[in-house]
């Protein structure tokens, strides 16, 4: 792997590229080196992690590795059960309602954007989904304010938000004051990203491929009161219940996914853990804002309490510039940098792996860009 000097830093990149990708997205260098190293001749064993049994003694140790190793991280309490699923965060969105919802119940939604939108959508068809609040505008910009949830229905059964928006950029540091009502997060694009505080939580949930690890896994973190809950027609496979009982190993689990997860949590205590990781994180966005804002070229269409960190969309004053810049920026080794197909533009997503030197050089060349055709 490359080693590449930039600004005065020392990194390591894969090939020279910089990968902006919202997800599957870039994994950690030393990380994805170690899986190299580690491929077809994984602990000595002359096997790929892949291609020993999920029931071996090698494979639990890393599979219980992985899960201290997150609960570390996160300060996950003991009343919390980690799983790690197959089925994504779309999975997810079914496998909640499934596990803590009636047919007649109601659960209650803010959306704040595409993904919180998704799950409303599923989980209407299986209980009396409710939206309870929407993104908005403010100062022409899209604006997520706190939602006043006084009167919410008590007798909900859970309440679902998404506090970073992969697709939009819109990200919230508030927790929805829903009293009683169990809060189920979707993390996928932000967890790990910044410490947080579990107990306030009935269930967190991610998909693994923006800041944990490949596609194909989902991590869940489920309160023990809201386990066992499962209606009889729930697939195995997303009974929360039945997947803690068998260690997430009911089944085959994905578990290259799983290593993969584990190495990269291996690599955040390395780091410095979940609060080294914001204070890199925030600098990394703050520079790439601080570009945007500083120029009449780029902008970003959300409003400045609810920027992401994690996920940058900017646009370009001119529309038609569009293709071009996204032919410079591969050119230049700037990969993924095309917006969401539902809202144009560009977006960023500078999750954990990306270093800073990767937004040092995004903002160098959107510079140049301007300068050439602004
Ligand atoms: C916030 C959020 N939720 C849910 C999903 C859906 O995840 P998956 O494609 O793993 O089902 C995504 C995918 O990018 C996401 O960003």
């Amino acid at each position: 792997m490359p080693l590449v000097v930039f600004a005065g830093v020392e990194i390591t990149t894969m090939n020279n590229v910089f990968n902006f990708s919202a997800g599957p997205a870039m994994l950690p260098a030393e990380v994805m080196s170690q899986a190299q190293a580690e491929f077809i001749d994984w602990q000595g064993s002359g096997c790929s992690v892949m291609e020993v049994s999920h029931r071996g003694k090698a494979f639990i140790e890393v599979a219980a590795a992985a899960e201290q190793d997150l609960r570390d991280l996160l300060a996950i309490p003991d009343n919390y059960k980690v799983l790690f699923s197959h089925g994504g965060g779309r999975g997810q969105f079914a496998a909640v309602p499934l596990n803590i919802s009636k047919s007649s119940d109601t659960s209650l939604h803010i959306v704040s954007g595409s993904w919180s939108k998704g799950a409303v959508t599923e989980a209407s068809k299986y209980n009396q989904a409710k939206v309870v609040a929407e993104v908005s505008q403010k100062d022409g910009l899209n604006y997520m304010a706190p939602p006043s949830l006084e009167n919410i229905d008590a007798s909900a059964a859970y309440l679902h938000f998404c506090p970073n928006e992969t697709v939009d950029g819109i990200a919230y540091n508030w927790l929805p004051e829903s009293g009683e009502v169990p809060l189920v997060s979707d993390m996928s694009s932000c967890i790990l990203s910044a410490p947080l505080d579990v107990s306030k939580h009935g269930i967190i949930y991610a998909g693994a491929q923006k800041n944990i690890g490949p596609s194909g896994l989902s991590v869940v973190i489920v309160r023990d009161d809201l386990i066992g809950k499962a209606r009889r027609e729930t697939p195995s496979i997303f009974d929360y219940d039945l997947m803690a009982k068998n260690d997430s190993m009911y089944n085959t689990p994905p578990t290259f996914s799983w290593y993969l997860a584990g190495l990269v949590f291996k690599w955040l205590k390395a780091q410095g853990g979940l609060a080294a990781m914001e204070s890199r994180n925030k600098e990394k966005a703050a520079i790439l804002y601080a570009a945007i804002d500083s120029s009449d070229f780029y902008s970003n269409p959300v409003h400045p309490d609810n920027r992401s960190i994690m996920n940058v969309p900017f646009l370009l004053a001119e529309e038609s510039l569009n293709a071009v810049f996204l032919e410079k920026a591969e050119s230049a080794g700037l990969r993924a940098l095309k917006g969401h197909r539902s809202v144009g533009g560009m977006r960023a997503s500078i999750y954990n792996a990306m270093p800073k030197a990767g937004v040092l050089t995004l903002v160098e060349f959107m510079q140049h860009f301007e300068k050439q055709y602004g």
